[in-house]
């Protein structure tokens, strides 16, 4: 039976909840049975239309009607009916433009447009879905080669005790250069081609800011925080102002290695990076060292492996190996034991202690490794090249 106002007699506190619950109760009730736009018309008007709607019989039967003394608390009750009365009849228009689907054997109403938003793939008819149709794809990923190869790297030496350290990209140029023994206007510093951060003139030479052109100042950096021993890798990004070519670009990735401790030799350099040669390419490898030079090793070495190509004879069948350009040989890193004009940067006393330090270039060693002619093909995001890895 339809809903309609009553008069009220008393508005007592009693009376107004009961006559309230009853008139939310009817507008719930006709509420659910709204299924057309010509039924939710209807349903406005009789409940909200400004004339004869029930607002406005409630406006004046029961607030107008009420005396002076009731007025504040029938008002009160009538605006949250206001309220209500608004709420359903939105509420009712919402549902008429979300068709539900009904998913069968659960009973359980959802929304088209919920279910879209869930499920891109699925095509809608007019209101009817095919749930038979295939969704999206959305493919797993894989690990990058160069961050696969930095992964292996790292975890060769973990095995060994080392720990992983890491620092910033943008560095100062006292850690990139300074405490690694490399003074203002040294020519070692053209070694490295650096990106400086613009309008950094007004501080110090040292504060200034750059992007760090190698893994190096992390050793520093550890140094500073921890007493030997020591022994970590530091694995990052690096940058330098090389123009992009085919074994060139302007950012790459090395993995850096230092040990400190009390008496440290080159024997245990040589060692170490033997080991982890064999490790990384096969127990085959061979090894070699030749004097080079780094400001922040002395002496320091640049340390090549036999080609893991050709075998170290040069030669591929009849052709000549290019990784290794002939030689037999490939340059890997470069090495050395740790300059004790460096540990006066921090406060390791060099009588007391000795170590080595090594950097690798992993991109380097991902071509390497993968027998990829081209970096730049590592950093063009192709799926097509990437997925190869997978
Ligand atoms: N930082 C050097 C570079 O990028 C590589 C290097 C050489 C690192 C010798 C070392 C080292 O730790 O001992 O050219």
């Amino acid at each position: 039976m339809a809903y309609t106002v009553p008069k009220l007699k008393d508005f007592s506190s009693a009376i107004l909840d009961k006559a309230a619950d009853k008139l939310l109760a009817a507008l719930d009730e006709e509420s659910k049975t709204v299924s057309s736009e010509a039924e939710w018309k209807a349903f406005r008007d009789r409940w909200m239309a400004r004339k004869n709607g029930v607002l406005t019989q409630i406006n004046e039967l029961w607030l107008k009607a009420a005396p002076k003394d009731a007025k504040r608390d029938v008002g009160q009750r009538v605006n949250e009916i206001r309220q209500k009365i608004e709420q359903k009849v939105d509420g009712a228009k919402a549902r008429l433009r979300a068709p539900v689907m009904e998913v069968e054997h659960s009973g359980i109403e959802v929304p088209v447009e919920e279910l879209e938003k869930y499920a891109g793939g699925i095509k809608r008819d007019a209101d009817r879905l095919d749930i038979t149709l295939p969704g999206i794809r959305r493919p797993l990923g894989a690990e990058h080669p160069v961050i696969k190869t930095m992964n292996e790297i790292v975890s060769v030496f973990r095995d060994l005790g080392y720990s992983v350290r890491e620092g910033p990209e943008i560095e100062t140029d006292y850690y990139n250069f300074e405490a690694l023994n490399f003074p203002p206007n040294h020519p070692a510093r053209d070694m490295q081609d650096t990106l400086f951060i613009a309008h950094q003139e007004s501080k110090p030479l040292r504060e200034r800011l750059l992007l760090r052109t190698h893994t190096s100042p992390v050793q520093i950096r550890t140094m500073e925080q921890m007493k030997p021993p020591v022994r970590i890798v530091i694995p990052g990004k690096v940058h330098r102002n090389d123009p992009p070519d085919a074994s060139h670009s302007p950012m790459f990735h090395q993995i850096e290695g230092l040990a400190v401790d009390s008496d440290i030799t080159f024997g245990d350099l040589k060692g170490t990076l033997d080991h982890a040669m064999k490790a990384l390419f096969g127990s085959s490898v061979k090894t070699h060292f030749r004097p080079s030079y780094f400001p922040f090793t002395e002496p320091s070495a640049e340390m090549m492996v036999s080609c893991f190509i050709c075998g170290g004879s040069g030669k591929r069948g009849s052709e000549p190996c290019r990784p290794c350009k002939q030689t037999g040989w490939i340059e890997i890193l470069g090495c050395g034991m740790v300059d004790p004009n460096v540990y006066g940067f921090v406060d390791y006393d060099p009588r007391k202690v000795s170590g080595f330090a090594f950097g690798m270039g992993a991109d380097r060693m991902a071509l390497l490794k993968y027998g990829v002619d081209d970096i730049q093909l590592f950093f063009q995001g192709d799926v097509r090249f990437l997925e190869q890895f997978a």
